[in-house]
């Protein structure tokens, strides 16, 4: 592999939720800054800027955000681009900073990543998510995310018996964990009936297994191995970035009820970082539904195909249990700004391993994972991080 460690030095991101007070524009300056502050640089140490959105086309009317960014963070004549890979374009943000410190060619790069989802209504929203499948074939015909990723739960069921009280557990632990997240969206706990009984949404899924309609910014400074160690005494290093794609429409995959880029990108991670999912202490999934969380935990190899729901019910995916899933209440209680997404994950888990997640840290966790994806499972991005 090219050029030596890229180390994260600073970590910065708003509290997720609806912020009818701040445009899109004020949540990128105030992760921004969050995150300069953490990383104890100026703006003039920063070498680029790589920017994750999904919609803010559709979502707010804005496009052109690299230079959007780079303008209103005081940085006009940095190099700063746009990255988009739908709810994956943060871990492809991260990505795409990374290899710019990786090759050598920059010792200080941003990614960041942002989503202003609830200036419009529900319905509109899903339109623009909707985007991230195939037009033609899916989106055109009425399926939205919901839909599609019902159509994975009832397979997933059918196979391997997967049962409503498992899909829920997914939703039960997330929000405990969220209830200690002072960034989350939901920061409340709710009970397996509340699950159960909440309204459908599109069936087998119901309300509370649906990740929200959320606005959101974070950010990442990534630096070489020397800056990294001239910033900070123990920096998180970057040990695996591994990128994978799959049909973009559903029913062109070879199976419904598994994640073929997942697998791919999980598989090249582990081989980059030189190690196994046993070596995995906790990892931050993308749960934008509850069968998504399963579906990530048997494709990263945590556990079987088709036992996902199993280990879940077993308590197994519990912060103190044997490989602790989404600590941050994942997508479906921290909150899901599209573009924010996949950079939010690896700051939880960046939290998790300077030992800085409060009352949701994972005892000695040295190394952790982060799994974003885009569409139905089209574009999946892994990242390895460790202490
Ligand atoms: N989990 C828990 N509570 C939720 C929620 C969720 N996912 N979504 C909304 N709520 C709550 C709201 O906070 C609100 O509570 P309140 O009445 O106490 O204020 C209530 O439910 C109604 O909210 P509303 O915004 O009217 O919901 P909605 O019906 O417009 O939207 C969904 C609900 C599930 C349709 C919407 O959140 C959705 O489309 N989620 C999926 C997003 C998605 O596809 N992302 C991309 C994934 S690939």
């Amino acid at each position: 592999m090219l050029g030596k460690k890229v180390g994260i030095v600073g970590v910065g991101m708003t509290k997720f939720g609806e912020h009818w007070d701040m445009s899109y524009r004020d949540l990128i300056i105030k992760a921004g800054e969050k995150a300069i502050v953490n990383a104890r640089i100026e703006g003039k140490d920063i070498k680029e800027i790589y920017v994750g959105s999904m919609s803010p086309g559709t979502l707010i009317g804005q496009e052109h955000i690299g230079a959007l960014v780079a303008d209103y963070v005081g940085l006009c004549g940095i190099g700063a681009t746009r990255v988009e890979a739908a709810c994956a374009s943060g871990g492809i943000a991260l990505r795409q900073a990374y290899l710019s410190v990786k090759s050598g060619r920059n010792d200080i790069v941003v990614a960041g990543g942002a989503e202003k989802m609830t200036d419009v209504p529900t319905p509109q929203a899903a339109v623009s998510l909707a985007g991230a499948g195939d037009e033609e074939w899916e989106a055109f015909n009425g399926a939205t995310f919901p839909a599609l990723y019902a159509l994975m739960a009832q397979r997933h069921m059918l196979e391997y018996g997967t049962t409503l009280e498992q899909l829920s557990e997914v939703a039960v632990k997330s929000h405990h964990n969220a209830s200690m997240n002072p960034n989350a969206q939901f920061q409340f706990e709710v009970t397996l009936e509340q699950v159960m009984n909440s309204a459908p949404v599109a069936l087998p899924l119901r309300l509370l297994h649906c990740s929200p309609i959320t606005d959101g910014a974070a950010t990442i400074i990534l630096a070489s191995e020397e800056k990294a160690k001239e910033l900070c005494d123990n920096p998180v290093w970057i040990t695996a970035s591994a990128l994978a794609t799959d049909t973009l429409a559903l029913h062109d995959r070879k199976s419904l009820s598994r994640t073929d880029a997942a697998v791919i990108a999980g598989r090249k991670a582990y081989e980059q970082a030189g190690i196994g999912p046993a070596d995995v202490d906790f990892a931050e999934v993308h749960d934008c539904f509850s069968i998504a969380e399963i579906m990530a935990i048997e494709a990263l190899g945590f556990c079987n195909f088709g036992e996902g729901g199993k280990i879940t019910e077993n308590g197994e995916t519990k912060i103190n249990g044997r490989i602790p899933i989404n600590t941050s209440g994942g997508l479906k209680a921290k909150g899901h700004p599209v573009g924010a997404t996949g950079i939010a994950q690896a700051i939880e888990a960046t939290l998790q391993l300077r030992g800085e997640a409060g009352a949701r840290q994972v005892k000695d966790a040295e190394i952790g994972l982060a799994h974003n994806v885009g569409g139905s499972g089209a574009t999946c991005v892994v990242h390895i991080l460790s202490r």
